[in-house]
């Protein structure tokens, strides 16, 4: 028997344990094993019942995630069987569940005839999640069990529900807050031999007596703007209703075949890869499961403006009291409005209670003195964009706060090594770039300093998860890795205006690529003061005699700010954000070729995306080169959490795995002989493609 799947006796019922660590998922020779146990129970005349279980904290977390790349060898038992064989069987079939219930694993329980689960147990499908949909009988057992409309919800958010939402919903049979062996057992006992011991979901009929009409065209409808680019969800609704209209063998059939559909799609891939790669992102040098990562009692944030604002709510939602510090009592009430408002905003959409919301805002204390933060355990700050300012700041943040307080900086281009080297203390020093609104976006970019201790990490990455967010640790360098990304990538966006595209056709081939928004709007949204005063700080260093677009500039000497004044690279009416085409700024530009020589032609959407991904992946090669990501996944998570590249794509250097490295190659070899400059190849690029590999493993 395999070592995974343990079988005992207890009373007359046979107890087959799913053991495979950590979250027994069930992984190859797992359905084979359990059938062959079930067959065994079946065919033993001192048994009456079954249970099955999972060891440790979680039932199962559901199918191997790791096995979805291999092809499925077909003399193997694979999950559908083995839930077959479950369902099949004469005798009571009772699933103990506890912990995670999820996909493959929630799938089993409802093979099982009855289920039992502690208090604690948290069931879903988060197939949806990775770009696949339950495949093992869940968009038709769910129905039948429970009803379409939640099966649906189930299915295609791929959200947890806990044990109280399981049993009203009639997933499960039973809470169980003693022992919930003993309780399965008994319960299976009780049912062995019984005439209706034997309860199957597939003879259940789905009622849909309470569906509206058009209750799956409607949802169809309600799913296009909310998953642009993803194919499961879709083709969930499509199971769902398939399970109202056919017998539920059919209806098994053609769920096995939207399955494999999804399951051997390049986004279904991807979003694998985001998966590990969230993971791994965890792991970082030199930063062991042993390391203290102390805890965070107190935050202190200075700067109450876009961003201070926004991380001080981080805290407070987290349950963190934080203390914020201004410049001056105008400031700070303007800061503490500004999130009071953002609060309001959340209560009045029923995302928030009143008593919540308070909660929250009581965690908040203003202050005009740094000498407030005394007692804070980690300190961040988020001043304007000047170093000697930040400097300033950080003396006296060194002098005065407690020997063992983290002092974090949000600066977004900044030396966080220049800023440790004013404090006494640059092991506790580190970056914390937030992105904007801090509040919302995922992404951390955790800037490891050339001194920042293992410990002081250890401590960032347990306090980033603790509010929400995911951790990515980077070294120090102009713009860490997004935003120096970033830069080759509006470059060619630029000139390829310059060279006959409008800002338009650009944002529109990105969109259409998958990207949230094009760059011009994203330009329009930041504010495009923000890159210009980028530009100038960093004009002393740019190689002379460079390509260089000065339209980016001539907007901004000419008054248009972006969405903040309604007028950038776009026109936005009076409290509207939709970006209109403006024939002033086409004006300007069309002068601007004319000034440069140039003869605008036509720039198609193909050259769009590979001048702009392209430029953006180079960059990214250069920067995993020199170590400031640790490696090629980081990247990938730091592009699709602070930059809107879909999860789909897998990020910037999946995506170029993807097409293959020899054709990005290639191309940048292209770009570099026709515009040389900024096209230089990464080396590793180069390196990688002439040994056959990819970015990723
Ligand atoms: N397959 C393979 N490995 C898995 C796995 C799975 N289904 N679920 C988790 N793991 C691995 C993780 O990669 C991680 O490995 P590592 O230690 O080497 O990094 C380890 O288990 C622990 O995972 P987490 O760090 O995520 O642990 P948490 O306790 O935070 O979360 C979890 C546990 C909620 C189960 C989370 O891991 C999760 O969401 N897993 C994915 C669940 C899922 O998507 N299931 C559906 C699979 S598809 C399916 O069943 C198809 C079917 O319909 C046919
Ligand atoms: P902001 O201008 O909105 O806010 C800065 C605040 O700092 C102001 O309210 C100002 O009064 C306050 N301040 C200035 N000197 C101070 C002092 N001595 N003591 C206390 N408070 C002081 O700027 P924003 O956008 O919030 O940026 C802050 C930092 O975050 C910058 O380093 C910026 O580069 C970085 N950042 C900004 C992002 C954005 O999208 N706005 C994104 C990521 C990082």
């Amino acid at each position: 028997m395999d070592p995974r799947v343990k079988v005992e006796r207890r009373r007359a019922v046979a107890l087959i344990t799913l053991d495979n660590p950590p979250v027994n998922a069930l992984s190859r020779g797992i359905a084979g094993a359990v059938i062959e146990a079930v067959k065994a129970a079946e065919a033993d005349p001192a048994l009456s019942a079954i249970v099955l279980t999972g060891a440790g904290k979680s039932f199962t977390g559901g199918a191997d995630i790791r096995e979805f790349g291999e092809t499925p060898d077909p003399n193997e038992p694979d999950l559908r069987a083995m839930i077959r064989a479950l369902e099949g069987a004469k005798k009571p079939v009772v699933a103990a569940l506890r912990g995670n219930v999820l996909g493959g694993g929630l799938e089993t329980a409802l093979g099982c005839h009855w289920r039992l689960g502690t208090p604690e147990a948290r069931y879903g499908f988060p197939e949806v999640k990775i770009g696949l949909l339950p495949g093992a009988g869940g968009t038709q057992r769910a129905p039948r069990l429970i009803g379409v409309a939640p099966a649906l919800e189930l299915c295609l958010s791929g959200e947890f529900i806990d044990s109280k939402r399981a049993l009203s919903l009639g997933l499960i049979d039973r809470e169980v807050a003693g022992d919930l062996l003993e309780e399965a057992v008994a319960w299976a006992a009780a049912k062995g031999g019984k005439a209706d011991g034997v309860r199957r979901v597939r003879d259940m009929r789905v009622d849909t007596s309470g569906l509206a009409p058009g209750f799956f065209a409607a949802e169809r409808a309600k799913l296009a703007a909310k998953t642009r680019g993803l194919m499961s969800p879709a083709l969930i609704v499509d199971c769902l209703e398939i399970a109202t209209q056919t017998p539920i063998d059919e209806g098994l059939a053609r769920e096995r075949d939207l399955f494999e559909q999804c399951r051997t799609s390049p986004q279904s891939r991807a979003l694998i890869h985001v998966f590990f790669a969230e993971r791994a992102a965890g792991k970082v040098k030199g930063v062991g499961p042993d390391t203290p990562a102390r805890e965070i009692a107190r935050a202190g944030v200075v700067g109450a403006g876009t961003m201070g604002g926004g991380i001080a709510m981080c805290f407070a939602s987290a349950g963190i009291p934080v203390t914020l510090v201004e410049a001056n009592e105008d400031a700070l009430a303007h800061g503490l409005a500004t999130i009071h408002k953002n609060y309001e905003r959340s209560r009045l959409r029923g995302r928030l209670s009143e008593g919540e919301m308070h909660q929250r805002l009581a965690r908040i204390a203003g202050s005009t003195a740094l000498e407030s933060l005394r007692d804070a355990d980690v300190v961040i700050e988020a001043v304007f964009e000047e170093l000697a300012l930040k400097q300033e700041i950080f003396r006296k943040l060194g002098a005065l706060c407690r020997k063992d307080a983290i002092l974090a900086t949000n600066t977004s281009t900044l030396d966080v090594d220049a800023i440790a080297a004013v404090t006494s203390r640059p092991e506790r020093v580190v970056g914390t770039h937030f992105f904007s609104p801090a509040n919302v976006m995922r992404l951390l970019e955790t800037v490891r300093g050339a001194q920042t201790s293992p410990e002081t990490l250890a401590a960032v990455l347990k306090l980033g998860r603790r509010i929400g967010k995911l951790p990515v640790v980077v070294g120090v360098c102009d713009g860490f890795v997004g935003n120096r990304m970033l830069y080759p990538y509006l470059r060619q966006a630029y000139f390829l205006i310059e060279e006959g595209a409008l800002p338009e056709e650009v944002d529109r081939a990105l969109v259409d690529f998958g990207l949230a928004m094009g760059p011009f709007a994203m330009n329009d949204l930041a504010g495009l003061d923000v890159g210009y005063r980028v530009r100038k700080a960093q004009a002393a260093t740019r190689p002379k005699n460079w390509r260089y677009a000065r339209l980016p500039d001539k907007l901004v000497e000419a008054g248009r700010f972006g969405q903040k004044n309604g007028r950038g690279w776009y026109r936005y009416e009076v409290a509207c954000r939709e970006p209109k085409p403006d024939a002033e700024v086409r004006d300007l530009i069309l002068a601007e070729s004319a000034a440069l020589g140039i003869e605008r032609r036509k720039v198609g959407e193909a050259e769009i995306i590979e001048r702009c991904l392209f430029a953006l992946i180079n960059e990214g090669a250069k920067i995993l080169e020199e170590g400031i990501a640790e490696r090629a996944s980081d990247i990938d998570l730091i592009w699709i959490n602070g930059y809107g590249l879909p999860a789909w794509r897998g990020g910037p250097m999946f995506y170029a795995d993807t097409l293959g490295l020899e054709r990005v190659n290639g191309a940048v070899a292209r770009y570099d002989e026709q515009f040389g400059e900024w096209w230089a190849p990464a080396p590793l690029l180069k390196r990688l493609t002439e040994a056959g590999k990819r970015f990723n493993g």
